[in-house]
């Protein structure tokens, strides 16, 4: 009989452990999750099932609930009770993500808080920026308004500042605004290569941050380019970025890939809405084993380079990892 020798180290599962080449680890994952005003509320979000709108007492809860099964990071998002042109609220002492952190960072001084930064989801037009007059997003008034959003969260206790608007030039608009402040060692995780996505249609719902009229593409990347978000990566970390993030996932490994040998900072993977979506809706119909398929998701990540995983998985990969 010929020997070969792909099949020889695959026999047995001690073998397959032996000499598996990457690991899903609890601490590799961040939860994002969504917060609003009020109390005891816990408000399913349709398009996303088994996530929700959580009120600051209750998302407390949860987070400790995530902390016991050793997940190290959640990444907060807000929603305003009203919005406005500008996103007043985003930078409001008493807004939710504000609030969150500081109770989060009382009852929980080990979680790691990550807040994202961006006006979408405060704009009654929805775009991620301050509009022109002709209906465009003015890239350097946006820098002054993310900067007051960003210096507000840290003032509130968040660990990591986490920017997804895709203005030019806002690392550097951060981090002169969070060290002025004293916050030099607040760390910035960008969303240096985020793409114009179809992927994050679930989001939106759960945010209320669609547009109002148009799109995004005049600020988020085209999907079609690979050299321009090593040019975005580039830029951000001589700026001062202290993570790198691309986003979405599956469709953007090859980025991924490209981004973790040109880069040595930590890099994040992020496993967007309509990635969860997807599968969430083709378990319940019972064609995808739901478990494989994400552990698979997940796995396929870290191999193409990722440090981190944002993922809306997190809490069950969690439970599985420690089953
Ligand atoms: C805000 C923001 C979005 C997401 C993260 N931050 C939506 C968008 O850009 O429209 C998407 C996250 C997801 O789909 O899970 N700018």
């Amino acid at each position: 009989m010929t020997c070969y020798r792909g099949r020889r180290l695959r026999r047995t599962e001690t073998l397959r452990r032996m000499v598996r080449e990457t690991t899903l680890n609890v601490h590799d994952l961040i939860y994002p999750m969504f917060v609003m005003s009020g109390d005891g509320v816990r408000e399913p979000i349709p398009s996303m099932p088994g996530q929700y709108r959580w009120s600051v007492d209750l998302l407390v809860e949860e987070c400790r609930r995530l902390v016991d099964v050793g997940i190290p990071a959640v990444l907060l998002f807000g929603i305003p009770e009203v919005k406005d042109p500008v996103g007043s609220e985003a930078s409001a002492a008493h807004g939710s993500v504000q609030q969150a952190c500081a109770a989060l960072k009382r009852a929980l001084p080990d979680l790691c808080v990550i807040t994202d930064v961006c006006l979408c989801e405060y704009t009654s037009h929805g775009h991620c920026g301050i509009l022109t007059p002709q209906g465009e997003v003015h890239n350097d008034l946006t820098l002054q308004r993310l900067a007051e959003v960003a210096l507000s969260h840290a003032q509130a206790g968040a660990d990591i500042i986490a920017p997804s608007d895709m203005m030019d030039a806002r690392i550097a608009a951060l981090r002169a605004a969070l060290d002025d402040a004293d916050f030099c060692q607040t760390p910035i995780m960008s969303y240096a290569a985020k793409y114009a996505s179809a992927f994050y249609g679930p989001f939106r719902d759960a945010a209320g941050s669609a547009p109002q009229f148009g799109d995004r593409r005049g600020y988020q990347m085209d999907p079609s380019n690979r050299r321009e978000a090593l040019r975005e990566i580039a830029a951000d970390i001589a700026e001062g970025a202290d993570f790198i993030m691309v986003k979405p996932g599956l469709a953007y490994l090859d980025i991924l890939r490209d981004a973790r040998e040109m880069v040595d900072v930590p890099l994040v993977s992020y496993n967007v809405s309509g990635e969860y979506s997807m599968v969430k809706a083709a378990a319940q119909q019972g064609w995808l084993d739901e478990r494989r398929v994400v552990m698979e998701i997940l796995t396929g990540f870290k191999r193409a380079g990722a440090d981190l995983i944002l993922t809306y998985h997190a809490p069950e990969v969690a439970s599985w990892l420690n089953g």
